[in-house]
C-alpha cells in the first residue's frame, strides 16, 4: 500500500509518502515524476546515526545510487544530547568534504534528533539546500518530519536555534517500525491518539475499535499504514493552516504543558515524551471535562484509549502537584505570565485558552494520584 498526502504550501509544496518497503525505493520516489520532489538529482549527503546506519544505510544508498545519485554519509551520535550547533558543524565539515552544491540534497534518515538538526544544516549550508525527510522512528513520522521547524539545543534550553525550513519530500516505510523499541512505539502512540482528540474523530474512532494498539506493526500492518496516514493528514491540516506558528498550530501542544513538567520532574528517565503527554493529556482532558468544556464521557473515552494503548494514567505520588504547577510557569509557551491550554471541546476539536485555574490543575493532579484512578 501506498499514500501520498500532497502538502499545499504556496512557496515549498511537497509529498509525504507511506510506502512500505519506502526505503529501498527512497531514489525511485526522489526522481519519480509522481512526486512533487521529481527534479532531484546529482549529490546525496546521507545523515543518521550509527545504529540507524547500520540497519538501513546499505539498502538506502543502494537505492540512491541505482537512480543515478553519488551518495556520501555523515553519522552523529545518537541522543537528544548531541541534538547541538556541534552536530551541525560536523554536518557542513561532511557537505564540504562531499562538494554539495545548491542542487544537492540532505536525506535526514533517523528519528526527530537527526530530522531536526539535518533539516537546520540543509536550512542554513548554501543558504539552503534540499532536504529529504526518512523518519525511522513513529514519533519523528507522525510528528518531527512534518511541519518545517528545524533546529537543535542552546546550552540554556530545547530548540532555541532554528529554522523554518520545508522539506522536498518526506518518505515514511512503517516496515522500519518493526526494530522500534516497544517503549519507544508506544511512545508515540499518544501523538496519536492527540491528533484523535484535537482534529480527526474519526481517526479516534478508529483507534478505540482496534484491540491491540500497542501490537499494532505485527498484527496488523494495513490498519498501522492508514493510522499513520490520517496522523500526518491530521498534522499537515493544522500546519498548512498556520505554517510559521501564528496561532492554529499551538493546539498540537495538547497535553504537553502538564507534561513537558511532569517529564522533567522525572528527570526524563521515570516518563519519556510521549508518557508525559499522555499524562498531561488525562490531567487536560479532566480539567475540560470539569470546567464545563467537554463532556465526562468524551474525558472517560480518551482515558480509556490511553490506558489500552499501554500508556501511563496514574501520576505517582511522589511527584509534588505544587512542583507541577510551579514548572508551568516556566514552559516556553507560556505568553505573559497565563499558562495557555489546548482544551478539546468534542472529540476532534480543541480550543486554545489561558483561563484555567491552578486550582482545577491542581485538583485533577489529585485526582490522577488516588490508587483507584484509571
Ligand atoms: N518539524 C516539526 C514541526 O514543524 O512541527
Amino acid at each position: 500500500m501506498l499514500s501520498v498526502i500532497h502538502v499545499n504550501l504556496p512557496h515549498q509544496p511537497y509529498d509525504i509518502v507511506i510506502a512500505a518497503g519506502g526505503l529501498g525505493r527512497l531514489g525511485e520516489l526522489m526522481t519519480g515524476d509522481r512526486h512533487q520532489a521529481q527534479d532531484l538529482k546529482g549529490k546525496v549527503l546521507i545523515v543518521s546515526n550509527p545504529k540507524i546506519f547500520d540497519c538501513y544505510g546499505q539498502s538506502v544508498t543502494t537505492a540512491l545510487e541505482d537512480r543515478g545519485f553519488t551518495v556520501t554519509s555523515c553519522l552523529l551520535s545518537a541522543g537528544e544530547r548531541y541534538k547541538t550547533l556541534k552536530s551541525v558543524q560536523k554536518i557542513y565539515d561532511c557537505a564540504l568534504e562531499s562538494r554539495l552544491e545548491r542542487s544537492s540534497t540532505i536525506v535526514a534518515l533517523g528519528g526527530g534528533v537527526i530530522g531536526d538538526t539535518a533539516g537546520f544544516a540543509a536550512a542554513t549550508w548554501l543558504r539552503g539546500i534540499n532536504v529529504v525527510q526518512v523518519p525511522t522512528s513513529l514519533l519523528a513520522m507522525v510528528d518531527a518530519s512534518i511541519g518545517g521547524k528545524t533546529g537543535v539545543n542552546h546550552p540554556q534550553g530545547k530548540n532555541l536555534i532554528g529554522a523554518f525550513y520545508q522539506p522536498r519530500l518526506v518518505v515514511i516505510d512503517p516496515q522500519v517500525l518493526q526494530t522500534l523499541p516497544q517503549r519507544e512505539f508506544r511512545a508515540a502512540m499518544a501523538e496519536v491518539i492527540k491528533y484523535g482528540v484535537i482534529w480527526d474523530a474519526a481517526l479516534f474512532e478508529q483507534l478505540e475499535q482496534c484491540d491491540r494498539l500497542d501490537q499494532l506493526r505485527y498484527l496488523a500492518p494495513g490498519l498501522l499504514s492508514e493510522i499513520l496516514t490520517r496522523s500526518c493528514q491530521a498534522k499537515v491540516d493544522v500546519v498548512t493552516k498556520d505554517e510559521k506558528e501564528a496561532g492554529l498550530r499551538a493546539i498540537l501542544n495538547y497535553g504537553h504543558t502538564i507534561g513537558h513538567a511532569i517529564e522533567s520532574l522525572g528527570n526524563y528517565r521515570q516518563f519519556n515524551h510521549g508518557e508525559g503527554v499522555a499524562l498531561g493529556m488525562v490531567a487536560v482532558g479532566q480539567i475540560a471535562a470539569e470546567l464545563g468544556f467537554w463532556d465526562e464521557q468524551s474525558a472517560q473515552q480518551q482515558l480509556a484509549l490511553i490506558k489500552k494503548a499501554g500508556l501511563p494514567t496514574q501520576l505517582p505520588t511522589t511527584f509534588e502537584i505544587s512542583a507541577i504547577v510551579a514548572a508551568l510557569q516556566t514552559d516556553k509557551k507560556v505568553q505573559s505570565g497565563q499558562v495557555r491550554f489546548i482544551l478539546p471541546t468534542q472529540i476532534g476539536v480543541a480550543i486554545i485558552s489561558d483561563q484555567v485555574p491552578p486550582e482545577a490543575i491542581e485538583r485533577s493532579l489529585r485526582q490522577m494520584q488516588q490508587p483507584d484512578f484509571g
